[in-house]
């Protein structure tokens, strides 16, 4: 996957990026990042990127014309890559969650375009395939959002994390929040291991980690039950 980041705060990316699985996959060419200071492709005498509103009111606002070249010239950069996505960081966009990061999985290429200040001149919109928010809050600029999103992304691309199998069993990926799970030792201070994991009985064990799993989600998340269908043999177990 290429991804390709047009931020004002190019240095904000090279940490945490390269640590850690996201560090690796990139080690191991399955990931490349591209990050692109929008500001250098800004035409005026002082390299400005921000304006005054039209119409007034507080704050600056990103400029269409930087975007909108630097975009073209990663764009051009990546011309042998099918059309990939391009998501505008902006909390009134949508909110993002598991789904977006499959779908974002999917694609050979995405950019993000981090905005900063106030917002953006809406005209900047018309270059996005998504508008996605982090959530309800504001940041102080896309860049960590944009870090997120990665994250969860791309821990999704096959080969990227050890254990294959550990991805489709995560929170949100089953609609319901994890199973409660637990390591050695048995006994812990007096806190012990539900007996069914001990038995070695797969049957008993997957019957007993979905039952938690929906237990869980209804006591934490009931709003992620109105979601997802439940099996018949779900309501047997909760009726259990
Ligand atoms: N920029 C500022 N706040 C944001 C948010 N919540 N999500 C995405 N981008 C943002």
């Amino acid at each position: 996957m290429k991804i390709d980041i047009l931020s004002l705060f190019p240095d904000m990316f090279s940490g945490p990026l390269h640590q850690s699985i996201v560090g690796k996959a990139i080690d191991d060419k399955l990931l490349d990042i591209q990050v692109t200071n929008f500001r250098d492709y800004a035409t005026n005498k002082h390299r400005n990127v921000d304006d005054y509103p039209y119409g007034g009111g507080a704050g600056m606002l990103l400029q269409a014309q930087p975007i909108f070249d630097a975009l073209a010239a990663v764009e051009h950069a990546n011309q042998d890559l099918p059309k990939g996505r391009v998501i505008i960081l902006d909390p009134g966009g949508k909110p993002f969650d598991q789904k977006m990061a499959e779908s974002f999985a999917h694609e050979a290429h995405l950019t993000f375009i981090c905005g900063h200040y106030e917002g953006y001149d809406e005209r900047i919109k018309t270059l996005a395939t998504d508008e996605v928010s982090l959530g309800d809050y504001v940041l102080t600029g896309g860049e960590l959002a944009a870090m997120v999103m990665i994250d969860a992304t791309v821990r999704l691309l096959p080969g990227v994390l050890g254990n294959e199998a550990s991805a489709p069993g995560d929170s949100f990926s089953t609609g319901l929040l994890e199973y409660p799970q637990y390591s050695r030792p048995a006994d812990f201070r007096g806190m012990k291991v539900p007996e069914v994991l001990l038995n070695g009985n797969h049957q008993l064990i997957a019957q007993w980690r979905r039952k938690e799993a929906l237990k869980r989600t209804y006591l934490k998340r009931p709003d992620l039950l109105k979601k997802i269908k439940l099996e018949k043999s779900d309501w047997e177990l909760l009726a259990d």
